[in-house]
């Protein structure tokens, strides 16, 4: 049972106590936020303090946001021997290193999995990718605020100021959205993602960026006109001892990955010498979805890094009727439509095409 203190009760703490409640070998037994929220959490509410000083706590969730308090409560609480999961992206990328060598010498773990893409698992498979391929090229939409706003724009011709609006409203943007659209945001996750995958420490003050503030109607106006769009980019590559990091609103062509990629969904290809270009895809910001990396996280300290699988004991049952439409072929050019068919049937045809528009 892996009992839990959770660090701000806003967007993403509500959504961990909902998840890592819902499990039967995870318990949270303690939350801290202000004193206005006293009522509404109950008697769980506690101090920064009695969570640090109580030993039946494993691990503290922290999902406050900011760096100040953040940066107090993690080096105490590794110092507590307590593990630490977060999905603050400031705070990661400005003390990762000092974050990853409490954590050891204190003999616990570190996990940040939320802090970039959401609900994608992003920093794990890399780490372990990294560890023996090496990353030659990386871009990606990391903010799913400003890609919100920019696809609203574009698609329901949505002003920038209700755009960012929506995305607010829906719990994608910081409590400061200037971090979101002055590109803030993503260059701290290029950081976080560059340190792990070349295991140095990257400032993000350092790295170039600009945002997607000043972007009009009348920008993607004249992209659609070229069969193109604008995405907020953040990019990474090495060039021999040097890395260049940046973070731009760029073209990208209406049809690739990029320039499909809509609303507060994230998107990134990673270059590796001996694998890829890999993608992935998928929700990088809300509620349940950075909570969810938050579960993953506390999965694995659970399961000290191991896939959480326990033993095959029993034979699944496989359906033996497919549900849909499939359109079968023999070699004679014979056509004939199905409607779901036992898998049996199917297999004396030499084409099968499941209708995949139902
Ligand atoms: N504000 C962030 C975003 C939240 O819009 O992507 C997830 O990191």
């Amino acid at each position: 049972m892996l009992r839990i203190a959770i660090l701000g009760y806003g967007v993403v703490g509500k959504g961990v106590d909902e998840i890592a409640s819902s499990l039967s070998d995870m318990k949270v037994t303690r939350i801290f936020d202000r004193p206005v929220l006293k009522d509404t959490i109950g008697p769980r509410f506690s101090s920064l303090e009695d969570i640090l000083a109580d030993k039946d706590i494993d691990v503290v969730c922290e999902c406050m946001g900011g760096d100040a308090l953040p940066y107090t409560a993690i080096t105490a609480a590794l110092k507590a021997q307590k593990h630490v999961v977060t999905s603050n992206k400031e705070t990661v990328s400005k003390h990762l290193d000092e974050y990853l060598t409490l954590a050891s010498s204190n003999g616990v773990s570190f996990q940040f999995e939320a802090s970039c893409m959401g609900g994608v698992p992003l920093l794990y498979p890399l780490t372990n990718i990294s560890s023996f391929d090496k990353m030659t090229k990386f871009e990606g939409i990391l903010n799913g605020t400003s890609n919100y706003i920019l696809s609203q724009m574009e698609e329901n011709s949505l002003s920038y100021d209700l755009a960012l609006k929506g995305a607010q409203e829906k719990g994608f943007a910081e409590s400061d959205p200037s971090a979101d659209v002055l590109g803030i945001d993503t260059k701290r996750k290029i950081s976080i993602i560059s340190s792990i995958i070349y295991k140095k420490t990257f400032n993000p003050e350092e790295v170039p960026c600009f945002g997607i503030a000043g972007i009009t109607a009348d920008m993607l106006e004249e992209a659609k006109k070229e069969n193109a769009t604008i995405r907020l980019i953040g990019s990474i590559k090495k060039l021999g001892d040097e890395y260049e990091l940046f973070v731009a609103p760029t073209l990208v062509n209406k049809n690739s990955l990029f320039g499909q990629n809509a609303n507060e969904t994230n998107a990134i290809s990673a270059y590796f010498s001996k694998n890829g270009p890999l993608s992935f895809q998928g929700p990088g910001a809300g509620r349940y979805p950075t909570a969810a990396a938050i579960v993953q996280d506390l999965e694995r300290i659970l399961s000290n890094g191991q896939a959480p699988l326990g033993s095959l004991k029993e034979k699944a049952k496989i359906a033996l009727a497919l549900k849909g439409k499939f359109v079968c072929y023999t070699k004679d050019g014979f056509k004939e439509v199905k409607e779901n068919p036992m898998a049996s049937d199917l297999v004396k045809y030499d084409v099968v095409i499941k209708d995949g528009r139902l």
